[in-house]
Order: structure tokens, then C-alpha cells, then sequence
């Protein structure tokens, strides 16, 4: 039963008040036992039976409820950086897509690993993270795009949930693209997606949540909302890659179903905004993906001015998003996105909580919380993600136990 004592500033992240409102305690202490927080408060008032606890000194830094990245596309075989020539050199990520290249690429790559191959490299990737002060991550699948492989995918992050310390959660993107063996019978895959491949998935509780790629390369409005239907049958929940490269009312898609978020955004229109707003959708915001895209970034200011929550994550993937740093995600969301470093920091833990469904026991620091935390080195909170750094994460600590400290 230890207690963190010595804090110099402590983010809670709780709940109430706004995006910006993080609730901060100076000089605090944070008690827990096992999992969970017991009492987090001014280290003057701690508890007298807290007080006999073995003591953990955070030396005066700030202390962060664990980030959590609720968008990645975690496991993926090869990389694309051939692409990342090609777009600095003038193609579009589309026109790219277009000749062959992109997802499908990755697809390809993806299909010829084993499981084991895919498992191998990402604890590698997980273990980085973690350093970074990282304990939840969502996880697509998305390079399958067939039943086998789909499952192969979701397979690698159950093993990888119960072999290592981060919690993942897993989400099915089979309607990431069409296929090639399906080039010229879209209809078929879309079958296949709403007959067999998602009631497959949920039957075997392989994905929490079902997500589309709304876009010109890949799935119209309408296919959207039957495979997003199809996937509330199957009990998984909805998500939506949408407006990314162009506005095609994913944004209304996302409200209409439900969707706990609505990701990327760029090109979201004034209705749209209104309409995540309404129905209470999480908007992602993802800067490295319009980073590496050569995109306008999307106004995340307009958003919180407009009553929509924004949760911030990397989108890491071999194609628009090539990192898995969160915290460089988070200082590009204050110069790009124009959030304020307490938005960015509710973003990337509270509310990209409530983007995986995760508020109710992550994302603040709270007595009865997992005790999910992060020591950061820096004063506080708008000290860290402006003196940016490869890496100012001091220890992480995940369900109550130290699983990373910087040496
Ligand atoms: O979120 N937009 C679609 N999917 C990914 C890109 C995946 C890829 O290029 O491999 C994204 O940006
Ligand atoms: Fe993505």
C-alpha cells in the first residue's frame, strides 16, 4: 500500500467544468492499494492511516493520470516510408492509394506475418510507449481485410493484452478499404463484412468496437452506416474515420449511430460540428496524421468554442502517422489544433477515456480510479508540452505497479 508524497502539481483531470479544467492539486499526495486509488489529495490533509504507507517522493514534479491513446493501428507488418518520399516530393496520399499503394500495401505486408511476427514487434512498440508515460491504448485491425487475417489482427492484441501490463482495446476496422480480390465487387465485401466477418468478431468477443473509413478510397455514408449497423448487432459499439480528406457528412454519420468518437475531422463542416456537439460524440484530434499528410490541421479551437469535447491521439500507422510518441501528439495539438496545453492534457487522458468507453475507471486521478499515473518532469502542465522533449515521462506507473522509470 504505498503513497506518492512530494507532489508538486497534481492533474487530477476530473470530470467536471470543460475541456480546459484539469483540476489541478499543488503540494498533493495519492494514496493506493493494489489497483486502485484510495485517496488523492493536499499531502497536509492525507489520512493518518494512509500516512504509514511505504513512500514514493515525486520530487516536487508534476503527476498525470496515465495517457491514454484511443487511436492507433497498432500491429502492422512492414513500414511505407518509400510513401513518405513520394508525398514530400509531391503525390497525395490518395493518388497514392490510388496506384496500388497505401493501405493495400500494408495489407499485403500484414497478410504474409505470422501472428507471432506481429506480437514480437509490438512489444517492442508497447514497451516505447509505456516509457512515454502511456498505460491504455486502442487498437484497430484494418490490414486483414479478410476473415483470417481480420481475426489474426485482433487475436495479436488479445495475447498482447494479457502477456504485458497496458490495457488494449480492440477494435474491428475491416471497412478500412476494399480488398483487391474484391476490386470490382465492392457489394460482395461489404456482404461479407455485415454477413459473416463482423458477427464472426463479435460472436468471439474479439473487438469492443466496428469503425469505418468514410472516404473517397474506401466506404460512401451509406456503407457506412450498414456495416455500423451490423456491427451494433454484433454488440460492438461504433467509431468513424471521418472528414478526413474531404467533408462527406462523416460527422453526421457519427451522431446519428451513436458513435463514442468521431476521428480526424479536418475538413468537418459548421453542421457536422453541430451535430457531434448534439449527440454528445468524442471529436478526435490526430496532428501527426495531418503532420505527415501535408493537411490543414483541423481547428480544434472552433470545437471547444462550440461545446464539442476533443480527446487527442497519435493515429500511429505505417502510412499518415509513422510515431507512437503521444506527447509529441499532444504539443503539436496546442501549435496545430490550437488547444491549450490543459485541453490537450483532459484530451489525452479523460476524454480519450471516454473515446474507448474507459471513464468509468480511467482517465483522472479519483479514489476508486485505477491507480494509472505518470511522474512528469516538469513543474506543470503547460511547462511540459511546451519544452518539448524525447522524453520527460520520469516513471509510469500501471494498475498500482511501476512499470517504467527513466534511468
Ligand atoms: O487513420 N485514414 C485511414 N486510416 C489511417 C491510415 C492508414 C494507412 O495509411 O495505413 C489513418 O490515417
Ligand atoms: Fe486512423
Amino acid at each position: 500500500m504505498p503513497v506518492l508524497t512530494n507532489i508538486g502539481c497534481l492533474a487530477t483531470c476530473r470530470d467536471e467544468g470543460w475541456q480546459g479544467d484539469i483540476h489541478v492539486i499543488d503540494d498533493a499526495a495519492l494514496a493506493w492499494e493494489d489497483e486502485h486509488i484510495l485517496w488523492v489529495g493536499k499531502e497536509s490533509d492525507l489520512p493518518y492511516r494512509y500516512s504509514h504507507f511505504e513512500k514514493l517522493n515525486a520530487r516536487r514534479k508534476l503527476v498525470i493520470p496515465g495517457l491514454i491513446d484511443c487511436h492507433t493501428h497498432l500491429a502492422f507488418g512492414g513500414w511505407r516510408e518509400k510513401e513518405f518520399e513520394q508525398r514530400i516530393i509531391g503525390k497525395s496520399y490518395l493518388e497514392i492509394a490510388q496506384s496500388g499503394g497505401g493501405i493495400l500495401s500494408t495489407v499485403a505486408q500484414t497478410r504474409r506475418a505470422s501472428g507471432e511476427e506481429l506480437i514480437i514487434r509490438c512489444h517492442g512498440i508497447l514497451a516505447g510507449m509505456a516509457a512515454l508515460g502511456i498505460t491504455t491504448i486502442e487498437c484497430k485491425s484494418g490490414y486483414g481485410l479478410n476473415l483470417k487475417d481480420e481475426v489474426k489482427q485482433l487475436q495479436v492484441y488479445r495475447k498482447l493484452h494479457n502477456e504485458q501490463a497496458l490495457d488494449l482495446v480492440p477494435t474491428l476496422l475491416a471497412a478500412h478499404t476494399v480488398p483487391p480480390e474484391f476490386a470490382s465487387a465492392k457489394e460482395d465485401y461489404l456482404k461479407l463484412l455485415c454477413e459473416e466477418l463482423i458477427p464472426a468478431v463479435g460472436e468471439k468477443k474479439l473487438a469492443e468496437f466496428c469503425d469505418v473509413f468514410v472516404e473517397k478510397s474506401a466506404f460512401n455514408i451509406e456503407e457506412a452506416r450498414k456495416v455500423l449497423n451490423a456491427g451494433n448487432k454484433a454488440g460492438l459499439g461504433a467509431k468513424l474515420h471521418a472528414d478526413q480528406l474531404s467533408d462527406s457528412n462523416g460527422a453526421g454519420l457519427a451522431a446519428e449511430m451513436g458513435a463514442v468518437s468521431a476521428d480526424h475531422l479536418e475538413c468537418i463542416s459548421q453542421e457536422g460540428i453541430q451535430h457531434l456537439r448534439d449527440a454528445g460524440v468524442i471529436a478526435v484530434a490526430l496532428p501527426l496524421a495531418s503532420l505527415f499528410t501535408f493537411q490543414k490541421p483541423l481547428d480544434a479551437r472552433r470545437l471547444v468554442r462550440e461545446g464539442v469535447p476533443v480527446a487527442v491521439a497519435t493515429d500511429f500507422n505505417p502510412g499518415s502517422a509513422p510515431s507512437y510518441h503521444l506527447p509529441l501528439a499532444m504539443t503539436l495539438a496546442c501549435v496545430q489544433n490550437r488547444l491549450t496545453p490543459k485541453e490537450v492534457l483532459k484530451g489525452a487522458t479523460l476524454y480519450a477515456a471516454k473515446a474507448v468507453g474507459r471513464n468509468s475507471d480511467r482517465g483522472s486521478l479519483e479514489a476508486g480510479k485505477l491507480a494509472d499515473f505518470a511522474i512528469i518532469d516538469s513543474p506543470e502542465p503547460d511547462h511540459w508540452l511546451y519544452h518539448f522533449r524525447a522524453n520527460a515521462c520520469l516513471l509510469t506507473v500501471k494498475r498500482g505497479k511501476v512499470i517504467h522509470e527513466q534511468k
